[in-house]
């Protein structure tokens, strides 16, 4: 990988565990500067240390996404550590509880919507200033093959669906000024949180697998490398995308 972001600083929110541990990887590869954020510190800690043992520098902020006081404490931490903020992943999400319409509790719906919906905008309210004030910057949030297409549980579709509208939004307000928001859309990827939501996983990925035209499951690094790409320069003139990462399921 090419060492094109030394002397940046990159910021990744759900960094303790799967496609965020693998993406805080790809910008220390990169050369960047990496804050490592969860609400799992021992997650968190872990791909800290990973970034270190492989000559790389990163610290563990603790951030719940979905509070505000806590995000706008992530990035001042971020910039009075490393001084300015140049990327940003919002990936920090949650599956929340399997249920249809009708069965989806008001607690899972609010739960679902904060994580994954509301921290994405409460990431961007705070990380957008500090871009601007060194003239430019890279944000990539995670969605989902599930903001494209069912089946999926209600609140996260929702909330993945608005995640692709609030990434346009974002990146036509601020495309003047050398900010670009992105999305990537994942499709199947073996993570914990994959792993978490399915009685039979054996039967599951193999369903699955059938069903995507590569025939193959994705893994955390090909998310990886897909936002690290769309920070780089090498994306200098995406922006506004919605990008799937997925194999090809979104093509059927
Ligand atoms: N795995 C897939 O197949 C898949 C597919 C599409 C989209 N995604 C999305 O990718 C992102 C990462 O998922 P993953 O599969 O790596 O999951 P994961 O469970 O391995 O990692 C998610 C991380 O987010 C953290 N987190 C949870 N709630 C948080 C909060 N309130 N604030 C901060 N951090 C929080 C967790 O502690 C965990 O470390 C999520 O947004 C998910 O919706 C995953």
């Amino acid at each position: 990988m090419v060492q094109d972001m030394i002397n940046k600083v990159a910021l990744v929110t759900g960094g303790g565990s799967g496609i965020g541990r693998a993406t805080a990887l790809a910008f220390a590869r990169k050369g960047a500067r990496v804050v490592v954020s969860d609400v799992s510190d021992q997650g968190g800690q872990g791909t800290v240390a990973l970034i270190r043992e492989a000559g790389g520098e990163a610290a563990y902020v603790r951030c719940d996404v979905s509070q505000a006081s806590q995000v706008e404490n992530l990035i001042k931490t971020t910039v009075e550590t490393y001084g300015r903020l140049d990327y940003a992943a919002n990936n920090a999400g949650i599956n929340g509880e399997v249920s249809g319409v009708v069965t989806c509790t008001e607690e899972n719906w609010e739960q679902v919507i904060a994580i994954d919906l509301k921290g994405v905008w409460l990431c961007m309210k705070y990380e957008i200033p500090e871009m601007l004030k060194v003239k430019g910057g890279a944000i990539v949030n995670t969605s989902s093959m599930n903001g494209v297409i069912a089946p999926g549980t209600p609140a996260y579709m929702a909330a993945k669906a608005g995640v692709i509208g609030l990434t346009k939004s974002a990146a036509a307000e601020f495309a003047r000024k050398k900010i670009r928001v992105n999305a990537v859309c994942p499709g199947v990827i073996q993570t914990p949180m994959m792993a978490a939501s399915v009685a039979d996983v054996e039967q599951y990925m193999q369903q699955l697998t059938a069903r995507i035209p590569m025939r193959e499951l994705g893994c955390p690094e090909h998310v990886a490398d897909t936002i690290a790409w769309l920070c780089s320069d090498e994306a200098a003139y995406v922006t506004g995308v919605a990008m799937p990462v997925d194999g090809g399921l979104l093509i059927l």
